[in-house]
């Protein structure tokens, strides 16, 4: 399958990265607790050198739970400050406050030694599109803060949202790029959603992942699907035919609507009906 991502949306979200990382101190990184490889750009880390970083594996609540601890461990390891969120309903994000702190303590003890006092830390949020960069934003400002406008030293245009005294956000996240450097990568990008449907084949990709649950979480599949017989050796299209003929999906004639029952299997995996679901671990090991 052909998996692509426009070279003039690169070029443009890369210089809008540097353009925006030259004035923050902190990168707030938001990756897909799916799929927390193939949901990053690891150029980050060269755009983002000499600034303090920070992780948020966020739709923790779609992931499986222990391979979300070993994503942690994972990042951990590396150097990263590193949380567990969810976005959408506000999980973990209490946690935050402390993280930033903790993320810039070198910073804060620099102002500290040179005589300034009360200098927000300034943010950027950023991430792959899809990854919930603008639910992220609206969740943690909430109501509370305001937006500052074009105060001096603020370059015009930019809009710095206050989250407290301690914390400035920047209110546009900045876009990083996937980066399709393996079949793989891409195929992880396309079961989730962030690739456009309209030029996958949805059979073939739903297919694969039927692949993937089948060796993976057979369990929740054949829950989900009401296979009686989840032990029997499967195969993705013995497991389509019966969505098909489970959810009633047929053509004119009787004839079995894969198409559709595609549809069903990735609309469902998307939105965790399936169950919490990781697609790649550390390790290598799915
Ligand atoms: P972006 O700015 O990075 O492009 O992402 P955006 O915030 O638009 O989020 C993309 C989708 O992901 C949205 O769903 C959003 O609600 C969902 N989302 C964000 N964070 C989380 C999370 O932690 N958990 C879950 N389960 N979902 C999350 P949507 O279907 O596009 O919109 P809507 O149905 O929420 O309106």
């Amino acid at each position: 399958m052909n998996y692509q991502w426009y070279p003039g949306h690169m070029t443009k979200a890369k210089r809008m990265m540097q353009e925006n990382i030259s004035l923050i101190d902190l990168v707030i990184e938001l990756v897909d607790a799916r799929i927390p490889i193939s949901s990053r750009n690891p150029d980050i880390d060269e755009l983002g050198k000499n600034k303090s970083r920070l992780i948020l594996l966020n739709k923790s609540d779609l992931a499986d739970e222990r391979a979300n601890r070993l994503w942690l461990d994972h990042f951990k390891a590396k150097g990263y400050h590193v949380i567990e969120v969810n976005a959408r309903s506000g999980k973990g994000l209490h946690a935050i406050g402390g993280a930033v702190k903790e993320a810039c303590r070198e910073k804060l003890e620099r102002d500290r030694k040179r005589g300034i006092r009360n200098r927000p830390v300034r943010a950027i949020v950023v991430g792959i599109p899809n990854v919930g960069k603008s639910t992220f934003i609206n969740s943690f400002a909430g109501r509370a803060c305001t937006k500052t406008g074009n105060k001096p030293g603020v370059t015009k245009g930019k809009q710095w949202i206050r989250m407290n005294k301690d914390l400035e956000l920047l209110d546009t996240p900045g876009i990083l790029w996937p980066k399709l450097e393996s079949e793989e990568v891409g195929r992880n990008l396309a079961f989730i959603g962030s690739m456009n449907d309209d030029i996958l084949q949805l059979t073939e990709l739903a297919a694969e992942l039927i692949a993937f649950l089948l060796k993976h979480y057979r369990q929740q599949l054949a829950d989900r699907y009401r296979m009686e017989t989840p032990d029997d050796p499967e195969t993705p299209l013995t497991v389509l035919t019966h969505i098909c003929e489970d959810r009633k999906c047929y053509k004119k004639g009787q004839e079995a609507d894969y198409e559709k029952a595609a549809a069903i299997v990735l609309d469902d995996f998307r939105s965790g009906r399936i169950g919490r679901i990781t697609l790649e671990l550390p390790d290598g090991s799915l």
